[in-house]
């Protein structure tokens, strides 16, 4: 039976870390957040973000614009954001609707208030191994397995999914905490055949329960991004009870991943402050 993984525990001890880092720094760091529209899943999410900041004694504030904005007027708010020296960190919740043109909206935000980590720059640093911000949920997985001792070294780790916000700079996190990573996508074959190669999977496909015990290796590490609603449950991309009889770990939803993605947002706005104030690390 496999260890679960706790994110909902770890995140509360690496929360009170930022709130007492955050005291004890003398800064004041804020966090701005964008709204496009009024879908009642990113509103929990915003809301969870400021609950988050409040706890950890970091300012925030929200900007809402109707569902309608034009990508034009959304980048404004973002350059608006940019230019104000009183906040710290911007971070512009997605999906933005589908008259929004995503790509245009994340490259307008400064790539030193991007906590997100979506910025091009961002991901090009990161895929170069000097990484700045790290995308929150790939980097809070990485914080996870280092909480549980499990290092990534040499082993073989095969990511499910290659979205700019998590398959894609797992697979480079990964990579520079040198594991042997593959990425695997809708249109690879036969994937059970790679998934059970994996010493540690992580499941990026938003798709509930697809992945099977029969796709994991005996003893795998196997981390559940996945975040579906059915009937109104939170679901995985893993079939937990199934797995969990076949992996060595494994990370539950909810209180897994999510937790630590949240906990990582804290951690990269006080970054960016600090970096903001203070200049770059040497
Ligand atoms: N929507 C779902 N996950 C995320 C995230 O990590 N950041 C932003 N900005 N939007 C999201």
């Amino acid at each position: 039976m496999a260890t679960v993984l706790d994110g909902k525990a770890v995140s509360e001890r690496r929360l009170e870390l930022v709130r007492d880092t955050v005291d004890e720094s003398g800064l004041h760091p804020r966090l701005a957040t964008v709204l496009v529209g009024d879908d009642p899943g990113s509103a929990l999410y915003v809301r969870m973000k400021h609950r988050a900041c409040e706890r950890v004694h970091i300012g925030s504030i929200n900007v809402t614009l109707a569902g309608d904005a034009t990508t034009a007027q959304v980048a404004e708010t973002v350059q608006r954001l940019n230019e104000d020296p009183e906040i710290n960190g911007i971070l512009v919740q997605l999906p933005l609707p589908p008259g929004v043109d995503q790509e245009a909206v994340i490259g307008a935000v400064s790539p030193v208030k991007d906590v997100d980590g979506f910025h091009p720059c961002n991901l090009g640093r990161l895929f170069s191994g000097r990484p700045r911000f790290s995308p929150c949920t790939p980097a809070g997985i990485m914080t996870l397995l280092a909480e549980y001792g499990i290092d990534p070294t040499g082993r073989h780790a095969v990511v499910i999914g290659r979205s700019i916000d998590v398959g894609r700079p797992m697979a480079a996190l990964l990579l520079n905490a040198d594991a042997t990573v593959t990425v695997c996508h809708s249109r690879t074959r036969d994937l059970a055949a790679v998934t059970r190669e994996a010493d540690l999977l992580v499941a990026a496909v938003g798709r509930p329960r697809f992945v099977t015990a029969g796709m994991v290796r005996e003893g795998a590490v196997v981390i559940d991004v996945g975040t579906n609603r059915v009937d109104g449950r939170l679901v995985g991309d893993v079939d937990f009870e199934a797995v969990r009889e076949r992996a060595g770990a494994i990370t539950p939803v909810p209180g897994g991943v999510g937790p630590m993605t949240i906990a990582t947002l804290m951690e990269n706005t006080f970054a960016a402050a600090r970096r903001q104030v203070c200049g770059p690390a040497p």
